[in-house]
C-alpha cells in the first residue's frame, strides 16, 4: 500500500536581511510536525525557501553595488546554513529565482490571462516604498500607510489585475464549509471582518521596477510580488513544468505555516489563485503568533532589535533552542523572548528534570549491575503509576501534535518525565542498593527508569534531534529499539549495555549568562525603546515650509488669574496679559496637573492667532503651549524674565 502523504510549508522568507529567531521560529516548527509525521511513517514533503523578487531587494542590491542576482544568491544561502545548523530537515529549498519557479510563474499568469481571471487596467493609488504596498485613500492612516506609519506617494501605472473581488462569497463559504482552514480560530473573524468590507481586485504587475518575473506575453510587466510568491507552494512540486507528479503526489498542502501578519495573504489571495485555476486549496493554514522581544514590540530586521540564532546556538546548543522555542509559547500565541526565560528553561527543564534523569539512572545501572540490567527482576507496588502513565504517553503527544500545539506535547512528555523522578524518590534505589536481598527489585526499578527514557527518546526526537540519539547511545539502545511503533511503554529491552556519557545540558550560572549575554545581544531598554518611539514618529510626520510656520503667531504671555471650572474638571481658565493690554482668556486641560495658585504670576506661550472655541460655555481665544512630559504627565511651558506680548519665533 502507498504511504499517505504530508505536505508542510514554511513561508518563504525575504532575503532582504540576516534570518533571525523569528524565521527560525516558523522553520523549526515546521521541521518538528515533518519529522514527527515521517516517524509515524508519512511520506513527507517539507518545504521552505526565499522570496527572492522585488523593489526592496532591487534597492539593497544597488546599495551594495552589486547586481539583484548576486545579492540574492549569498542572503538565501545564509538562510540555507541556518537551516543546517538548525537541523532542519527540508525536502526541498525553493528559489524564486529558480528557472522552474520562474517558468512556472509565467504559465500561471498567462493561464489566468486566457481565462479572463487577470485582465489589464491602471493602477492608481498611494504607494509605501518599504511596504510594497498601494492602498487607497480610506485605507491610509493620518494620510500615512496604515502598516508601517510611513509617507506614502501617489502613483499611477499600467498594470494587470486579478478579478479579487469576484471571489468573496466562495472564501466565505470556504470558510463556513471547512472551520479548520483558517487556524487558530480567532483569526477567522478577522479575515471575515475584512472580506465584508468589500475585497478589491488586486494589482499583480509592475512596471516601475524590473526585478521580478517578466510577463512573457508583455515583456515591460513584471509579476507583482504575492503572485510570485504564493505559487512557489505548488511550482516547487513541479506544477506548470513537464513532471507534474509530485504535484499529483503531495498537493494539497496538509499545512501552510505561517506567520499571522501573513494569514490573509494566505487565505484570500491564495485560495483565490487557486480557484481561478480550478486547483484544490490547501487543508489548513496556520497563522502562529509573534515572537516578541524585550519591550514587547516585534522582533524584526528593520528595528534591529533581532536576537541572533547563530549566537544562541553556539551557547546552548541547538536542541536548547529548538525545545524553548516550541515549549515556551504556545503555538497560536504572541509570546515573550527573554535571554532569562530560555535560561531558565534551560537549567530546569533539561538541566535538571531530563537531564538529571538520564545522569542518575546510568550512574545507577553501571554502579550496582556494570552497565547490564539483569533480567531477574521483582515488581513493585511503585510501578503501576509509572507503567499507566506511560502507556498513554504516545497518544497524548500524537493528539496535541494533531493539533499544532507543541508546547502541549513538551509538557505531556515532561509531566512523565516528572513522573519518572518522583519514581526515584518513591523507589528509594540507594537504599534498595545496601540490600543483598533486594536485588531483584533494584534491577526491575532499573528497567522502569531506563524504559522511561526510551519512550521519552522517540517521542522527543522530533523536537530534539540531536539529544534523543545520545540518550539512546546512552542506553545502549539499537536504531529498531527506536522506532515509533516501539514508542509504547513496555519493557526495556534486555542485553542492552548502559554506560553514563556526557552531561546533556550543563547547568548555568543564571547571572553569570544573563551579564555575557546581555553584552552579547542587548535587550533594548526603556531608553531605546523611548528613542525608537521617538525617531519612528518623527519618521512618519509631513514636513513643512518656514512660511507654514510663520502662519502660527506665538507670543508670551503672563497668567494673571487662574481659576477651575466647575463643570470640566480636567480645564483652568486662564486670564493671560498677552501684552496689548486687554485680558485675553484662554482654557487649557491641564487641571489635572497644575493648581491655580502655581500658576498665577507666571508667563506662558500664547498661540495668539487660533481661531476662538467655546469650551464649556466659556469663550477660548487661544492656547498655551505644554509638553507631554511621559506616562499621563503634563508640564506647561514657561518662560523665564520675557515680557508680555514678546513675538516667539
Ligand atoms: O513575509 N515572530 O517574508 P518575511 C514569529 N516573503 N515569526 C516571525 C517573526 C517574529 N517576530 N518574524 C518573522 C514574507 N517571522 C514573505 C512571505 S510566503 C508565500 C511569502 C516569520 O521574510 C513568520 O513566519 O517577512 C513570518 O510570517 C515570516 O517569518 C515573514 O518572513
Ligand atoms: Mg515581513
Amino acid at each position: 500500500m502507498e504511504k499517505k502523504t504530508f505536505y508542510i510549508t514554511t513561508p518563504i522568507y525575504y532575503p532582504s536581511g540576516k534570518p533571525h529567531i523569528g524565521h527560525s521560529y516558523t522553520t523549526v516548527a515546521s521541521d518538528a510536525i515533518a519529522r514527527y509525521k515521517r516517524m509515524q511513517g508519512y511520506d513527507v514533503m517539507f518545504l521552505t525557501g526565499t522570496d527572492e523578487h522585488g523593489l526592496k531587494i532591487e534597492q539593497k542590491a544597488e546599495e551594495a553595488g552589486i547586481t539583484p542576482k548576486e545579492y540574492v544568491d549569498k542572503a538565501s544561502q545564509v538562510f540555507r546554513d541556518l537551516w543546517k545548523l538548525l537541523n532542519i530537515s527540508n525536502d526541498r529549498f525553493i528559489r524564486t529565482t529558480d528557472d522552474y519557479h520562474v517558468r512556472g510563474i509565467q504559465k500561471i499568469f498567462r493561464t489566468l490571462y486566457e481565462k479572463g481571471e487577470i485582465y489589464k487596467g491602471k493602477y492608481e493609488g498611494w504607494y509605501c516604498t518599504p511596504c510594497e504596498s498601494f492602498w487607497t485613500e480610506t485605507q491610509l492612516k493620518d494620510g500615512k500607510c496604515p502598516d508601517c506609519g510611513r509617507e506614502v506617494k501617489w502613483t499611477e501605472e499600467e498594470a494587470y489585475f486579478f478579478r479579487l473581488s469576484k471571489y468573496a462569497d466562495r472564501l466565505l463559504k470556504l470558510y463556513e464549509d471547512h472551520p479548520e482552514f483558517i487556524q487558530p480560530e480567532s483569526r477567522k473573524n478577522e479575515m471575515i471582518a475584512f472580506i465584508k468590507q468589500g475585497l478589491q481586485d488586486l494589482c499583480v504587475s509592475r512596471t516601475s521596477f524590473t526585478w521580478g518575473v517578466p510577463v512573457d506575453f508583455d515583456p515591460k510587466h513584471v509579476v507583482y510580488v504575492w503572485i510570485d510568491a504564493l505559487p512557489n507552494y505548488i511550482t516547487a512540486l513541479g506544477y506548470g513544468s513537464d513532471d507534474e507528479s509530485d504535484f499529483h503526489k503531495y498537493w494539497p498542502a496538509d499545512v501552510h505555516f505561517v506567520g499571522k501578519e501573513i494569514v490573509r495573504f494566505h487565505t484570500i489571495i491564495w485560495p483565490a489563485i487557486l480557484m481561478a485555476l480550478g486547483l484544490p486549496l490547501p487543508k489548513q493554514v496556520y497563522g502562529h503568533g509573534w515572537l516578541l522581544f524585550g519591550d514587547g514590540s516585534k522582533m524584526s530586521k528593520s528595528k534591529g532589535n533581532v536576537v541572533d540564532p547563530y549566537i544562541l546556538c553556539e551557547r546552548y546548543g541547538v536542541d536548547a533552542i529548538r525545545y524553548f522555542l516550541l515549549r515556551e509559547i504556545p503555538f497560536g500565541s504572541d509570546g515573550l523572548f527573554t535571554n532569562e526565560a530560555l535560561i531558565q528553561r534551560i537549567n530546569s527543564d533539561l538541566a535538571n528534570d531530563l537531564g538529571n534523569l538520564l545522569s542518575r539512572t546510568t550512574a545507577m545501572v553501571q554502579k550496582y549491575f556494570g552497565g547490564h540490567i539483569p533480567q531477574e527482576q521483582e515488581a513493585g507496588p511503585e510501578d503501576a503509576p509509572l507503567e499507566e502513565m506511560g502507556r498513554a504517553l504516545r497518544q497524548k503527544c500524537d493528539e496535541a501534535i494533531d493539533k499544532y500545539q507543541f508546547s502541549r506535547t513538551l509538557e505531556e512528555l515532561w509531566k512523565f518525565i516528572a513522573r519518572t523522578n518522583k519514581y526515584i524518590d518513591e523507589t528509594m534505589p540507594w537504599a534498595l542498593g545496601k540490600d543483598e536481598t533486594k536485588q531483584a527489585r533494584l534491577a526491575s526499578v532499573m528497567d522502569h527508569l531506563c524504559e522511561a527514557l526510551r519512550l521519552v527518546s522517540i517521542l522527543l526526537t522530533p523536537f530534539m534531534p540531536e539529544t534523543a540519539p545520545k540518550i539512546q547511545a546512552q542506553l545502549g539502545l539499537s536504531p529498531e529499539d527506536c522506532t515509533y511503533a516501539r514508542a509504547e511503554y513496555g519493557k526495556f529491552p534486555a542485553g542492552c549495555t548502559v554506560t553514563k556519557g556526557e552531561t546533556l545540558f550543563p547547568r548555568i550560572d543564571v547571572e553569570k549568562e544573563i551579564a555575557a549575554l546581555n553584552e552579547l545581544i542587548p535587550t533594548p531598554d526603556a531608553e531605546t525603546a523611548q528613542q525608537e518611539k521617538v525617531r519612528e514618529e518623527l519618521a512618519g510626520v509631513a514636513q513643512i515650509g518656514i512660511d507654514d510656520f510663520a502662519k502660527v503667531e506665538l507670543r508670551a504671555a503672563k497668567i494673571v488669574n487662574c481659576e477651575k471650572i466647575k463643570r470640566a474638571k480636567k480645564l483652568l481658565k486662564l486670564t493671560l496679559d498677552d501684552g496689548t493690554g486687554e485680558a485675553r482668556t484662554v482654557c487649557s486641560g491641564i487641571a489635572p496637573w497644575y493648581k491655580p495658585e502655581d500658576l498665577i504670576g507666571k508667563t506662558v506661550v500664547v498661540v495668539a492667532n487660533l481661531a476662538p472655541a467655546k469650551l464649556c460655555g466659556i469663550e477660548s481665544q487661544g492656547m498655551i503651549l505644554a509638553a507631554d512630559a511621559g506616562e499621563n504627565d503634563v508640564k506647561v511651558v514657561f518662560l523665564d524674565g520675557v515680557p508680555a506680548g514678546s513675538k516667539i519665533r
